[in-house]
């Protein structure tokens, strides 16, 4: 989690000087992707899977820094899986998501991707699918049971009812379904239940939950699984970057943990643990970076407004948080007026868009920021560009710039 702000500035002056336009970038440092998704793979013991899961940045250079440290690749639709397929013939692809289309099942089924069923009505239709393409679909159930682990987090998918998932009562009569279908293989069960988590000894205990009630299922209707998809939902801390997620002590406990499952029902019978994570793989490799347009002072507030916007990075809105940044002062001016600027103030950080809710950062004490200036906002690597409503007033689109080795 190591940020090399030192290349994240050089490579934003660099495209600056190189435009006539107001600079507005993100900036991805695949070498530090390469660096902390092989921190996180050594972390995980040898019976866990590590997948990403794109829809936190699909870029094709992010997955191909991946792909040879990952084990696969999580899609959530159609479009994600022909984008994988276009790109990585090879590489495993799992596929999960509600309201999923009978042309997406089918082309799950045709690139032989697992997926994770979320209702009858569903295995029903991909039963139908597989049939049809003679070729037997590869199942995880993923299941929304009520647990008293679930921590709070900001993002809950499961443990109350919500539209994720089947909900426990369902269960029997997919089972039992599956148990009639030979076009269909129960391979395991599938569980993304919250997002942001921080704690790491909360989400050991959410994943001894998982295991727990994987191994009830098993026994209760005499089942045999290989995996235990526990989702992703490691989360970032935008608040207090100097606070993330703990993921050495994580790595230990889960160790732990498995040693401990190993134990009570035998390692042979142990399921493979697969994590599907997305922001916490990518977030930290990305930054976006805005020039400062304007300085203006309205009342005890000052606001200065910069290139882009919410538009191009929606990750502090969809979160509701401040999102920090850092100012790089550029030198030169060549206006004949002098340059506004702030000093010693709290300044609101705001974009080009006609709504009092595109807003980056809130009344953030700076030193000096003046017209000009470079702000660089860490942590964009994940649900920023690609969560954003691109083209809300037709501004252009940023660059993407990708740093290399
Ligand atoms: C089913 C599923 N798996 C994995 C993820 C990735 O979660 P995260 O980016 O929080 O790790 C998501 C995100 O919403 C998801 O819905």
């Amino acid at each position: 989690m190591r940020l090399d702000w030192e290349r994240a500035i050089a490579a934003a002056q660099q495209a600056q000087a190189a435009s006539d336009e107001p600079l507005c970038a993100f900036i991805y440092d695949l070498p530090e992707l390469a660096r902390h998704a092989a921190h996180v793979r050594e972390g995980l013991p040898g019976q866990c899977d590590f997948y990403y899961a794109i829809k936190a940045n699909s870029d094709v250079p992010l997955l191909q820094t991946l792909a040879p440290i990952v084990d696969g690749f999580e899609a959530s639709s159609g479009g994600e899986i022909a984008w994988l397929r276009q790109h990585f013939p090879q590489v495993p692809v799992i596929f999960s998501g509600p309201g999923k289309l009978d042309s997406e099942l089918a082309l799950a089924v045709r690139h032989g991707a697992t997926v994770h069923v979320e209702s009858l009505h569903e295995l029903e239709r991909l039963a139908l699918l597989a049939r049809a393409g003679g070729r037997p679909a590869q199942v995880l159930l993923r299941v929304n049971p009520p647990l008293a682990e679930l921590a709070t987090s900001t993002l809950v998918m499961g443990g109350k009812p919500t539209q994720f998932g089947i909900a426990i009562e369902h269960l029997p009569a997919c089972l039992e379904r599956l148990r009639q279908e030979p076009a269909l293989a129960l391979r395991g069960f599938h569980f993304h239940l919250l997002s942001h988590q921080l704690d790491a000894d909360k989400h050991l205990q959410l994943l001894a939950a998982y295991l727990r009630q994987a191994r009830e299922w098993c026994a209760q209707y005499g089942l045999r699984i290989e995996h235990i998809n526990v989702g992703g939902g490691i989360g970032v801390n935008y608040r207090e970057p100097q606070r993330q997620f703990d993921w050495p002590r994580f790595s230990a406990g889960l160790a732990g943990l498995l040693a401990q499952e190993a134990r009570a029902q035998g390692a042979a019978a142990t399921p493979r643990l697969r994590f599907e994570l997305g922001r916490f793989v990518s977030a930290f490799c990305g930054y976006y970076a805005t020039e400062v347009l304007d300085i203006k002072q309205a009342g005890e507030r000052v606001f200065a407004i910069v290139r882009g916007g919410t538009h191009h990075f929606r990750t502090p809105y969809a979160q509701g948080h401040s999102h920090p940044f850092r100012v790089v002062p550029v030198a030169g001016w060549r206006h004949p007026y002098a340059r506004p600027e702030a000093v010693q103030q709290p300044v609101t950080v705001a974009g080009q868009l006609c709504t009092p809710k595109d807003v980056l950062a809130s009344d953030v004490m700076l030193e000096r920021l003046r017209v000009g200036d470079l702000l660089l906002f860490p942590y964009a690597g994940a649900y920023a560009w690609h969560i954003s409503h691109h083209d809300f007033l037709r501004h252009p689109h940023p660059r993407h710039i990708y740093l290399q080795p």
